[in-house]
């Protein structure tokens, strides 16, 4: 099946994808795009010039991943923890995806893909906010890719969030705490109604999560690279896929 798999992966680079042709890809691949800072300073380059570039890296994967027929990709693009950084690089990121949908919106809406964000929206700068709403808006009803930017978003406040408003809805008779299991939690996550991602990637060879949906990577597969996000193709995304499709997944049983 991997060689089988390896032929229809390097046809796919040359034409559009045949989702239906591909056995066993993972229906919700999550990234964590991380090292543009280390990649731009590999190269004497300011940090932004990584940024730059690594935008360029979320468009090539975002058709890998269309190709393959993967049906949710979420893409870490800003952390709660993110805000820690200077100024001038913060500034730089808010404009990053008013700038990448400048570009990019019109072939993500002649390609199909649905546009959404996960995050924490009330510190977000209102032209950050308006560019996304107005992608989230034009593609609302494209039935391809779901591309979820996750955008001011920390695992931690989304999850003191879901229990706040579980303890609310206890409190105002509205729940009983014997109710309380998984799905009335997830329910209350960000990623209501989408699946839990079956493979996370993270790149730069950093290993671990940074906050990244600690609930709803709970049976995931991990794969790492040390490659910097501004050089990850393609290739390493089918390289994941290939490791991916190695695995047995038992989510605890045999
Ligand atoms: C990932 O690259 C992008 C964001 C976190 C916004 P970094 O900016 O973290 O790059 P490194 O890790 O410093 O190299
Ligand atoms: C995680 O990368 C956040 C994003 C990729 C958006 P960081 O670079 O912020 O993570 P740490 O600080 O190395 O854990
Ligand atoms: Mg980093």
């Amino acid at each position: 099946m991997i060689e089988r798999l390896w032929a229809k992966l390097s046809k796919s680079s040359l034409q559009p994808a045949d989702p239906g042709a591909f056995e066993n890809v993972p229906e919700h691949v999550a990234i964590i795009m991380d090292g543009n800072g280390r990649w731009a300073k590999d190269r004497g380059l300011p940090r932004m010039a990584g940024h730059h570039s690594g935008m360029k890296a979320v468009k090539r994967i975002t058709i890998a991943a269309d190709r393959l027929g993967v049906k949710y990709l979420t893409l870490y693009a800003f952390s709660t923890e993110n805000w820690k950084r200077p100024k001038a690089e913060v500034d730089f990121l808010m404009k990053l995806p008013q700038q990448f949908l400048e570009i990019e919106l019109d072939e993500l809406i002649a390609n199909n893909v649905q546009v959404r964000m996960m995050g924490h929206k009330e510190d977000l700068p209102p032209f950050t906010i308006s560019a996304v709403e107005e992608a989230i808006v034009k593609t609302a009803n494209n039935t391809g890719l779901v591309l979820n930017f996750a955008l001011n978003y920390g695992s931690r406040k989304e999850m003191l969030e879901a229990v706040k408003d579980i303890a609310a809805d206890v409190q105002q008779g509205r729940l009983a705490i014997e109710d309380i299991d998984d799905k009335v939690m997830a329910d209350r996550l960000l990623t209501s109604g989408l699946p839990d991602p079956d493979l996370l990637i993270r790149t730069s060879g950093e290993l671990r999560l940074s906050n990244f949906m600690m609930w709803q990577l709970a049976y995931s597969e991990l794969w790492f690279t040390d490659v910097y996000w501004p050089e990850f193709t393609e290739a390493h995304f089918h390289e994941a896929i290939l490791e991916y499709q190695r695995r047995a997944r038992r989510y605890g049983g045999l």
